[in-house]
């Protein structure tokens, strides 16, 4: 493949012979008189290497390296000097230069040393390209595990909302018909008045729950109380159970050391795993149990239900993604498979146990901090 590159330079002379030279060499040269121009060029285009020299007025080599990585993480940048000194070589390192080659540069090796670039290079967009698909694919699975629990509660809202027409309805005939000084009216205005409010802020309490489970996932990892985010997703999962035959029950161990975790992905892991114990357990009823407990270094977080269980033939692809057992519009299949993503990223680990006809219980492993562990063994 043709290396592209940027040669970097302020004497022209140097610019014009060596850009020739590489030409000749088969590469796709450009070339850029300033740093400045360098980053501009940068900016627009993509180059498998720059070669930057160190010694260049204005903006130097090393403060033109310092902008280029913290634009494009991915450049390789080999820089040229006439003189280079042990310290400077070191800082250039340390700011991510790829390699530090003294004037005249002989060109087999800096061949070479493009080569190498291009590769390097390609691995680091492959790896950005990779981490954005996984990004992308949480965000995706974040909104659709939402809308498993909004349809399931969606008649959570819509009883409160019959109520409040009813109501409001019932007003308008009074408003109509009655006398309104009559006393006893007063009192039934009033009534259904406050029930409207009543009906009106569990409505307005469901959506707020949904809306904050909706917010775009923010993967960013802090120190985190795992129970209280089992809490909350218990409460907006409750939702969704209140008219079934499903009671949710939590054994929280208060001790639990802070995990460090992205809160909104621990959401996600938790809501999907109960959106699928929920789906489990059917219409029949049944409970979910949820723990909370430290283990050795690991905190666990076990979700039981008593469902339908899943046949050992199965259990090797639930994790796959897209593998679903559930009608068409009902399962996506990508709630466990998110789930295994980001329990992976964090260093745990997602195991499980079931038994056809009794039940199911996911064990989530999640690396806890080795001093929090200690202070309390
Ligand atoms: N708690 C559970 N009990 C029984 N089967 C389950 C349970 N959790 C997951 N499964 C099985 O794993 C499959 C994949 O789950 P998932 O990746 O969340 O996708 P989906 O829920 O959209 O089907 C489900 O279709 C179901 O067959
Ligand atoms: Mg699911």
């Amino acid at each position: 493949m043709t290396e592209k590159i940027l040669l970097v330079d302020d004497e022209k002379d140097f610019l014009s012979i060596m850009s020739e030279r590489m030409q000749a060499r088969g590469m796709d040269v450009s070339t850029a008189a300033s740093a400045k121009e360098a980053i501009q060029l940068a900016e627009v285009e993509s180059f498998d290497a720059i070669i930057l020299d160190l010694q260049m007025p204005g903006m130097d080599g090393l403060e033109a390296l310092k902008i280029l990585k913290a634009k494009k993480p991915e450049i390789q940048v080999i820089l040229l000097t006439g003189h280079a000194t042990i310290e400077k070589g070191v800082e250039a390192m340390k700011l991510g230069a790829m390699d530090l080659m003294e004037k005249p540069a002989d060109l087999k090796t800096l061949t070479e040393k493009i080569k190498k670039a291009q590769t390097k290079k390609m691995i680091l967009v492959e790896k950005q390209t990779e981490e954005k698909m996984k990004e992308q694919e949480i965000e995706a699975g974040k909104l659709t595990s939402v809308g498993e629990l909004a349809s399931g509660i969606a008649h959570e809202i819509n009883n409160p909302i019959a109520i409040m027409v009813e109501e409001a309805g019932w007003l308008s005939d009074l408003l109509n018909d009655e006398d309104l000084a009559n006393p006893q009216n007063l009192e039934e205005f009033r009534r259904a008045l406050n029930q409207i409010k009543a009906q009106g802020g569990r409505c307005k309490d469901i959506t707020h729950k949904l809306l904050f489970f909706a917010k775009k996932t923010d993967s960013r990892v802090r120190e985190v109380l795992i129970n209280d985010i089992i809490e909350e997703i218990v409460s907006i999962s409750e939702e969704r159970t209140k008219d079934s035959k499903v009671k949710i029950v939590t054994h929280l161990d208060p001790e639990l050391p802070k995990v460090a975790a992205s809160p909104s992905e621990m959401q996600q892991v938790l809501l999907n795993l109960i959106n699928n114990a929920i789906d489990a357990i059917g219409t029949g009823g049944g409970s979910i149990e949820i723990t909370s407990r430290l283990d050795g270094e690991h905190v666990i977080i076990d979700v039981a239900d008593t469902g339908q269980g899943i046949p050992n033939e199965l259990m090797n692809r639930i994790f796959d993604p897209f593998f679903t057992t559930k009608p068409v519009g009902k399962g996506t299949g990508l709630g466990l498979s998110i789930c295994y993503g980001i329990i992976k990223k964090m260093g745990g680990d997602i195991t499980l146990n079931s038994s056809v006809g009794i039940g199911t219980t996911f064990h989530v492993h999640l690396p806890a901090p080795k001093s929090e562990n200690q202070s309390h063994q």
